[in-house]
């Protein structure tokens, strides 16, 4: 079905089409989601279809507040709790034993179901109005760059879902930090808005464990090759001429005194991680949105969320193969 997609602030109509196993573009604080009925089948094999996404790649299930996940999962260990009560509403997920209600297209068949309290004032109004969580995964077509604002998702998916909730730009900017319960040791699964450090203050046996998968039958989040632009995105470390071209495209962390090229972009002027953060997905499509084929990038400091950053650059600058 082709819709008339319209960007708007009603929560209400929002809530119709939701009502109606539609999908709905959602805000969120970290970045825009393709929200539907998490309970419901019909929704869910809707969303997989608008994003052309495979059936193997789970989604997050979204929720009001802790109490509200309790009948969707089985177990939630106490440091799951833990970190459930210090980071939410915030850019975590958690990834617990699922309980019957939730459908295998949601896990894509895996006992584990993850789970999420988003900080974002209208996605939680919207899902105050919910009598269901909200399943969704970044706006974005498979493999493209996540979107960050309403446009990014009007650009990429008019005509797939009829509503695209309004909140702003995101603010994190990058996808959630994904920490899995399944096993005897706490995972991180993919890094994001809450650096590894952190989770490691309050529950130090967690692991790291992210794939950097060169195959495509790995789950796509850990996909090498992904959140990349059309352009080609090259590590200035393996730059080898004498000389940087002064007419190829840069990305660099903050401005300085020298200039290397004459096309500049900066994640963060003043040199911000949080700043920078917030701004990658908006500038990788701004090298698309300009046309350019190649941009060189620098990588961030190797520290709190610009590990995130290294990470989401790293798999945009992999190839496919
Ligand atoms: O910040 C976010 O998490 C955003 C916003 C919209 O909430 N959502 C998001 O969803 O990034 P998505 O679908 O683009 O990425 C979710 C990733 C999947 O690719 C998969 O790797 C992992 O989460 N995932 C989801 N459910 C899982 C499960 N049951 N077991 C293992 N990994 C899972
Ligand atoms: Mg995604």
């Amino acid at each position: 079905m082709a819709f008339e997609t319209i960007i708007g602030d009603q929560i209400l109509v929002a809530k119709d089409w939701l009502d109606r196993d539609e999908l709905v573009g959602i805000p969120t604080e970290t970045v825009y989601g393709l929200a539907g009925n998490g309970l419901n089948v019909k929704s869910v094999s809707k969303i997989f279809e608008a994003k052309n996404r495979p059936y193997f790649d789970p989604l997050i299930l979204h929720f009001k507040d802790i109490n509200a996940i309790k009948t969707c999962v089985r177990e939630f260990p106490s440091s799951a709790y833990k970190l459930a009560a210090l980071f939410w509403p915030g850019p975590l997920t958690l990834i617990l034993p699922k309980s019957e209600i939730v459908p295998d297209l949601v896990t894509a068949g895996s006992d584990g179901v993850a789970v999420r309290v988003p900080q974002h004032p209208i996605a939680l109004k919207l899902l105050e109005k919910l009598p269901y969580p909200l399943a969704a995964p970044s706006a974005n077509p498979f493999k493209y760059v996540s979107p960050t604002c309403s446009q990014h998702v009007y650009d990429q998916l008019q005509t797939k879902i009829p509503y695209i909730l309004e909140g702003g730009p995101s603010k994190v900017g990058i996808e959630s930090t994904i920490v899995s319960f399944l096993d005897e040791a706490p995972k991180i699964l993919r890094l994001g808005g809450i650096p590894t450090e952190e989770i490691q203050k309050y529950i130090p046996e967690v692991i790291v464990d992210i794939q950097h998968a060169p195959n495509s039958s790995a789950i796509p989040g850990q996909l090498a090759h992904h959140y990349a632009p059309k352009c080609q995105l090259i590590p200035l470390d393996s730059f080898k001429g004498e000389k940087f071209p002064k007419e190829i495209p840069l990305l660099l962390f903050h401005k300085s005194k020298t200039k290397i090229s004459d096309f500049e972009y900066y994640l963060s002027e003043n040199g911000n991680l949080k700043e920078a953060t917030s701004s990658l997905f908006s500038t990788l499509r701004e090298f698309d949105k300009a046309g350019f084929k190649k941009v060189y990038f620098e990588w961030m400091p190797d520290e709190g969320l610009g590990k995130a950053i290294n990470d989401r650059l790293s798999r945009a600058s992999t190839k496919e193969n």
